[in-house]
């Protein structure tokens, strides 16, 4: 990032041309209804319309807040709630949102209850929600035939199953494939249990993410079956899937001001205006190039340059974030620049935060 924007701090930037390099390269290995990219990692339908000009039209969302302001800005045809509701508004504001703009939108359920109280909100549409070794939401495989024979007597369609193997995103490359298709036979297992009651309209089987989305060997008989992948993280990335050998570049960084700068015969460190406060931390300190962070407080990190210079006070610092979509949720607005280096040209709201 050769200059940064003269913005009040700290603030998302966003290079419009890595995100767009993102999405046409996700775009080339996944086209289309391939994946069901997942706002929750961006919560911004500026965003989301880019991933719709590069052909997507199924959307994976992880808050009733999110499939509501998808359905009601327009964006996307298909929206998927791939988590578990029982709070009776907001499935009726689905329900709302679905009748009201005519885009699909479609509930992951995974216990009687979760399909009842969608049936009862007036949704229409249900995945089957599987647990395939992540210790949260998810039906045991052998139930989902049953929840799928609930949900067809209470009026709802089945379009299939997912099945979120969170717990492989990072397992090392050579060992991926073995472990995502040993996940995925249960989620295809279960798939191929309710088929026969579930009908013509039970077709997905949808997984993945980011750390997986290339595991799905097409001519595996197991990962060729998975039809749609959930990827999210993708389209700006993070330090954490920065580490991995991934074809995503970041997109995105929160950029700060240098406030405080420290020289002592013990070392040097600077200080800048970024803390915890504007970076979601549970996947540890962010990344600041050719520095060492030495830590974050609320409004601060401290760090010093690996080669000992010293930053000046009022210098733009661009952090990279260790998690990304916990950082987005912090923000408003997500400023863009075509190019890192150049002006701010717009200014996306982060439309989709809260739940
Ligand atoms: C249900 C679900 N699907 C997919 C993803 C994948 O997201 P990412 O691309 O960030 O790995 C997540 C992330 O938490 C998720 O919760």
């Amino acid at each position: 990032m050769a200059r940064l924007p003269d913005l009040p701090t700290p603030a998302l930037v966003l290079s419009l041309e890595v995100l767009e390099r993102n999405l046409a390269t996700m775009a080339t290995t996944r086209p289309g209804a391939t994946l069901r990219p997942h706002v929750k990692a961006h919560k911004c339908t500026g965003i989301a319309r880019r991933q719709v000009e590069v052909g997507h039209r199924s959307f994976t969302c992880a808050t009733p807040r999110e499939v509501v302001g998808m359905a009601r800005a327009g964006v996307g045809k298909d929206l998927l709630l791939a988590n578990e509701s029982v709070d009776p508004h907001r499935l009726a504001a689905m329900a709302a949102a679905e009748r009201e703009t005519g885009i699909m939108v479609t509930v992951a359920v995974d216990s009687t209850m979760t399909v009842d109280l969608a049936a009862a909100a007036g949704l229409r549409h249900v995945l089957i929600d599987v647990n395939v070794g992540l210790p949260r939401c998810g039906c045991a495989p052998e139930d989902a035939r049953s929840l799928a024979q609930r949900a067809l007597a209470a009026g709802l369609t089945v379009r299939g199953v997912m099945g979120y193997e969170g717990h492989l995103m990072t397992v090392p490359e050579d060992d991926k494939p073995r472990k995502v298709k040993a996940s995925m036979s249960s989620l295809v297992e279960a798939f191929d249990s309710l088929i026969d009651v579930a009908g013509e309209e039970c077709r997905i089987i949808s997984a993945g993410g980011t750390g997986t989305y290339h595991a799905f060997d097409p001519d595996d008989p197991v990962l060729g079956r998975v039809n749609e992948v959930q990827a999210g993280s993708y389209a700006l990335m993070d330090s954490s899937y920065g580490a991995q050998p991934l074809p995503f570049e970041q997109a995105l960084y929160v950029v700060g001001t240098v406030i405080s700068t420290a020289s002592r015969d013990s070392g040097s460190w600077a200080v800048i205006d970024v803390g915890l406060k504007s970076l979601g931390m549970d996947h540890g300190n962010p990344h600041i190039d050719d520095a060492v962070v030495w830590f974050c407080s609320d409004e601060h990190t401290t760090f010093s340059m690996n080669d000992g210079s010293l930053p000046s006070i009022g210098d733009r610092v661009a952090v990279q974030p260790a998690h990304i979509d916990p950082t987005i949720a912090l923000h408003a607005d997500i400023h863009v620049v075509p190019r890192w280096g150049e002006a701010v040209t717009e200014v996306w709201p982060v439309d989709l935060r809260h739940w």
